[in-house]
């Protein structure tokens, strides 16, 4: 049988494996969906003993913390969003080599638009965060067309170097790329998204919520109780909160796609999880 699988460190909460199955009973595909904890020093070496189980025919897998940055590197072959990005967070075997893409911002992108309802083109964006999780989306953003998006870290220089790695798509969609400080940020915006890991450490949010226009979308991109503090937050400043379980199933759903050729049904699959979750 066709095998696929997740790797990360740590893997034992994920909701992948269920999210693929459920997919592959809603298309009638046959295939397994396992996840493997891989040690940390161990990344290349644990790959290559996926891809020759003997137990089936491996096709790919997904790649979770802290192994994005080291899945893009032993790719034979890119993807130009898992390049802007420098991650992956899917590969695909194919005949001598590795297909390394990146789903997360296609994913985050999907669920504003489509299950949030919210389309993005024209809109203000602000994307707190300059860590990888801000770097595997910001390009699909951009693609999305609002009319600007401002980048606040708590390290400015990483700011500026993500937004300058971008500015070149940004000419081309039209998009306005600032790099306000993130101390005493100002200015109003549609769409507010928290990439930074400010709610694991049990540190606040690191905006005022003044910059918040009333009814934007405050998106975290974690679930579960990583994004609790945050949608308080947002529920506080009047904003409409969301975190970030539709877009786990929505870059799980352009994988599927990637890998089987078919699009799953997405929004039943989220509303399901969703349900088992509560
Ligand atoms: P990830 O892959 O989850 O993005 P990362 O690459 O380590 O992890 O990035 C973490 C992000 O959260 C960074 O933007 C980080 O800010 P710095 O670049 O200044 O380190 C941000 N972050 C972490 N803790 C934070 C805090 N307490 N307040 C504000 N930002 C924080």
């Amino acid at each position: 049988m066709d095998l696929y699988c997740v790797m990360g460190n740590p893997v034992e909460h994920s909701k992948s494996p269920w999210i693929h199955a459920r997919f592959a009973e809603l298309t009638g595909q046959r295939l397994h969906y396992g996840k493997r904890l891989i040690p940390l020093a161990n990344f290349a070496a644990s790959l290559r003993e996926f891809m020759n189980d003997a137990a089936g025919t491996a096709r790919g897998c997904n790649i979770t913390v802290p192994f994005k940055f080291e899945a893009a590197a032993v790719a034979t072959r890119v993807s130009a969003r898992a390049e802007l990005a420098r991650a992956a967070n899917i590969l695909s075997f194919e005949a001598g080599g590795i297909h390394a893409d990146n789903t997360d911002g296609i994913g985050l992108v999907d669920d504003i638009q489509r299950n949030a309802g919210l389309a993005l083109a024209g809109r203000d964006v602000l994307l707190i965060g300059a860590g990888g999780a801000a770097a595997g989306v910001l390009g699909p953003l951009i693609e999305a067309r609002p009319a600007r998006i401002a980048i606040a870290n708590r390290t400015h220089a990483k700011a500026v170097a993500l937004a300058e790695r971008h500015q070149a798509l940004a000419l081309l969609q039209k998009t306005e790329l600032l790099t306000p400080d993130l101390q005493g940020l100002q200015g109003k915006f549609d769409v507010i998204i928290n990439a930074t890991a400010s709610s694991l450490s049990g540190a606040g949010v690191p905006v005022p919520g003044s910059v918040l226009r009333p009814g934007a979308l405050a998106y975290d991109m974690m679930y579960g109780p990583a994004a609790r503090g945050f949608m308080a937050w947002a529920l506080e400043h009047g904003a409409v909160p969301r975190d970030g379980l539709g877009m786990l199933v929505e870059q799980a759903a352009e994988a599927f796609l990637i890998w089987r050729g078919v699009r799953p049904p997405s929004a039943q699959v989220l509303a399901e999880l969703r349900a088992v979750m509560e």
